[in-house]
């Protein structure tokens, strides 16, 4: 506090005690005149000294105990302020230090209330000392059940108070929930209740007492605490895409925490559409409405820029058998595109490819979904459309990569060619689309290019040699197997 208050106060208290102290040395000077004066006053009025006599007593006596009366009143002044001054003295610094206010706050309350009673005790004694008060503090058990039925709800707030301090679940600054009472920042926390500003900007305060009896739920200040946004999307967006856009859309947003990377989740696939879930990380709490609105509008900035539709309920009419077959020409043409640029396919003839291209499929894989996994039959090769693949081998029981493919290059011939479970387990690195070509389709092709056969087992043989460098224990049969590609993938095919 600043010195020139506290010199303030000081001169205050000051001049209140001086007033006080005369008030006191008046009042004993002027006491004993007054009674003079009555009690003579009284004999000139009464003739009859005995009456005269009883009535001067206790006029005496009437005003002994008004000058003890305003003697306690001065003096209970005179402490009152000294204790008020000493407070701001000792507290007024406490204050400052947020963390501490409350517990301060509340051991003032109690030790100022403490120094009342005593103060009051010692002054009274001091103007009745025949009175026992003593007694009447710690013997009497009809004052402690009146003081008591009078006080529960202020004790019953007190000791939960106490509780609630000694515990400390939450401090100034959190958000707190109280069961159905409502939510709010925690603005002060005192003998009595809880105080606590609601996002309606209005004040909600709360018995200690019956705090004591709700769930709260606490949201810590100096603690990341987590909110979900939810938002939904048409089946026809990429769920990858979507995780994608949105997180970064997210990761942007003013009060989002850096520290824990956003979370983007499928939580439904409901009526209109897909159901997600954004779990992300809030720096300050007490912020949240406005973060979770600031997110749900850069999401739909991020749709529009990036051509992804909201779900909303929708009856949407397809002429099934139209749309289909549009499609099922683009995808053609695609799978076209892409086999006539493969060197591989090369020797093909135009029409050799767009019938391969027609027997073709193509696939959609999303990020870590395998493609082929290592130990199982295999029906047919795969050409990277989209995106790119991992090549995995088990080793250890861990798998590890041995090569990553990307657009236009392809998997899965040797299995395909040789009939041998796959070799290898192969897995989407990113959403990926996937053109697959089944045996028969590649058969006929293979039929009338007995050059592609050669081709084939080369790279057959040269994928096996990679693969047997990983697995050592496959070294003295991978020459074996070498020699033989060639020759397992014609009798396979059936070809002569
Ligand atoms: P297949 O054995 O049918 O299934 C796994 C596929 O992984 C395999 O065919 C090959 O196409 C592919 N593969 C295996 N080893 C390698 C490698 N070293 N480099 C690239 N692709 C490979």
């Amino acid at each position: 506090m600043d010195t020139a208050v506290i010199r303030r106060q000081f001169i205050y208290l000051l001049i209140l005690a001086i007033i006080v102290i005369a008030s006191l040395i008046f009042s004993s000077v002027v006491q004993d005149p007054i009674i003079e004066y009555l009690t003579r006053f009284f004999k000139t009025v009464n003739k009859d000294e005995i009456e005269s006599t009883q009535m001067s007593e206790l006029a005496a006596e009437l005003l002994k105990n008004f000058f003890r009366i305003a003697r306690i009143i001065l003096w209970f002044i005179l402490v009152v302020a000294i204790i008020r001054f000493i407070n701001s003295l000792i507290f007024g610094r406490a204050l400052r230090n947020a963390s501490s206010y409350e517990l301060t706050a509340l051991i003032r309350n109690v030790v100022i209330i403490l120094l009342y009673i005593i103060a009051f005790f010692i002054i009274f004694q001091s103007q009745y000392p025949n009175v026992a008060l003593a007694p009447l503090f710690t013997g009497s058990t009809i004052l402690g059940i009146v003081v008591g039925l009078a006080l529960q709800d202020t004790l019953g707030n007190l000791f939960a108070g106490l509780a609630l301090q000694a515990d400390q679940p939450f401090q100034i600054g959190d958000v707190i929930t109280i069961g159905t009472k409502g939510m709010g920042v925690v603005e002060s926390v005192t003998w009595r209740g809880v105080k606590i500003r609601t996002f309606q900007n209005r004040l909600l305060i709360i018995g200690n007492s019956i705090l004591g009896k709700e769930t709260i739920e606490v949201a810590p200040r100096d603690n990341l605490n987590a909110r979900t946004v939810f938002f939904n999307t048409l089946y026809t967006d990429s769920p990858a895409k979507t995780i994608q856009v949105v997180r970064e859309a997210v990761r942007q947003v003013e009060n989002v925490s850096q520290k824990i990377r956003p979370i983007v989740r499928v939580r439904n696939l409901g009526d209109n559409g897909i159901d997600w879930e954004i779990k992300y990380w809030v720096e300050d709490y007490a912020k949240f409405n406005d973060t979770d609105a600031l997110i749900r509008q850069r999401v739909w900035y991020a749709f529009q820029r990036e051509n992804i539709n909201f779900a909303y309920p929708t009856r949407t009419l397809y002429i099934e058998k139209e749309a289909s077959t549009e499609s099922a020409v683009e995808t053609v043409n695609a799978i076209y595109e892409r086999l006539s640029n493969i060197p591989f396919f090369a020797p093909l003839s135009d029409e050799e490819t767009e019938k391969l291209a027609d027997a073709a499929h193509l696939r959609i894989f999303a990020p870590d979904e395998s493609i082929v996994r290592q130990g199982q039959p295999g029906g047919s090769m795969f050409v990277v459309h989209k995106g790119s693949v991992n090549v995995n081998i088990l080793e250890d029981d861990k798998p590890k990569t041995i090569n990553t493919l990307r657009e236009g290059e392809f998997f899965g011939e040797m299995s395909l060619l040789t009939g041998e479970p796959r070799s290898a387990t192969v897995v989407a690195n990113e959403e990926s689309q996937i053109i697959q070509i089944g045996k028969f389709a590649l058969k006929t092709i293979l039929d009338d290019n007995p050059n592609l056969v050669k081709t084939l087992s080369e790279l057959v043989e040269e994928r096996r040699a990679l693969l047997s460098q990983n697995e050592e224990k496959h070294l003295s049969t991978t020459k074996k197997q070498d020699v033989k590609a060639f020759k397992s993938i014609r009798k396979f095919f059936g070809l002569n």
